[in-house]
């Protein structure tokens, strides 16, 4: 294996992303530079439209930019081939979502080992790891249940399971709380910043609330699609 470069664990230049609408184009994130270390906790701020979930799609290799440069745990995005690019969303990268994303016909455990089986690991070893997670995040009591059987935490709590499934190095949350009460979302947010503190994780988090204010260890500003201001 090739050792990541730990100074520059997301690297991006230039970085733009435009939409194309008919004729038109909407700029989602123009030029932007960043430069993160690894074990950073990362909170991305903006309004409405300023670019945030444009960014974090592509650092997820869910989208690709138009123009510039990023790499991300030493994976060169813009020019990895779509095999790569899949090996990278599963195993580099865990994503969370405001939406949760759950699959509604598969229970907690089922959810959780999910992207463990599609990424061909042994089976036995990521139960036992989905395991170890599930009580972690604190649903011991709530293997069996299906999404419709949870509340919002309990929810993103298994979302928070599958992201971590495979040992991902960097942790990527959109608005992670933006669903749930303020006493379940300062639940989410202390263990994302528990993956950062206690597990090393890197990791970044595009919220509107204050929640993660006080954890982060760097914070970014976006305006119109463009990097504002990086005052912590
Ligand atoms: N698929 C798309 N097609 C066209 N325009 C898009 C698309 N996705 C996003 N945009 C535009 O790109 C800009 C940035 O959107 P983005 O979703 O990244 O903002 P955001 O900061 O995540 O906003 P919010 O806080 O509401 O989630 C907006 O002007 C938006 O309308
Ligand atoms: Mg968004």
């Amino acid at each position: 294996m090739h050792s990541i470069p730990t100074e520059k664990l997301i690297d991006a230049k230039h970085l733009t992303r435009i939409y194309a609408l008919g004729d038109t184009e909407v700029i989602g994130i123009s030029a932007v530079h960043l430069q993160i270390k690894a074990g950073e906790l990362v909170v991305l701020k903006g309004n409405s439209g300023s670019g945030k979930s444009t960014l974090l799609s592509l650092l997820a290799a869910l989208d690709r930019p138009t123009r510039g440069e990023l790499t991300v745990a030493g994976k060169d995005l813009v020019s990895a081939s779509p095999a790569e690019l899949t090996h990278f969303r599963r195993e580099v990268v865990g994503m969370v979502f405001q939406s949760f994303n759950l699959m509604p016909m598969l229970n907690v455990f089922e959810n959780a080992c999910l992207p463990g089986l599609l990424a061909g690991k042994n089976p036995a070893r990521i139960k036992t790891r989905a395991n170890d997670l599930l009580s972690w995040l604190g649903l011991s009591q709530r293997f069996n249940h299906l999404p419709a059987q949870l509340s919002g935490g309990e929810m993103q709590r298994t979302a928070i399971a599958r992201a971590l499934i495979n040992d991902p190095q960097v942790i990527l949350a959109d608005e992670p709380t933006g669903n749930l009460d303020s006493h379940n979302g300062k639940i989410v947010m202390e263990l994302l910043a528990e993956l950062n503190r206690e597990f090393k994780r890197t990791v970044v988090i595009a919220t509107h609330s204050n929640l993660a204010d006080s954890l982060a260890t760097m914070r970014f500003e976006l305006q119109d699609g463009a990097i504002v201001d990086n005052a912590l």
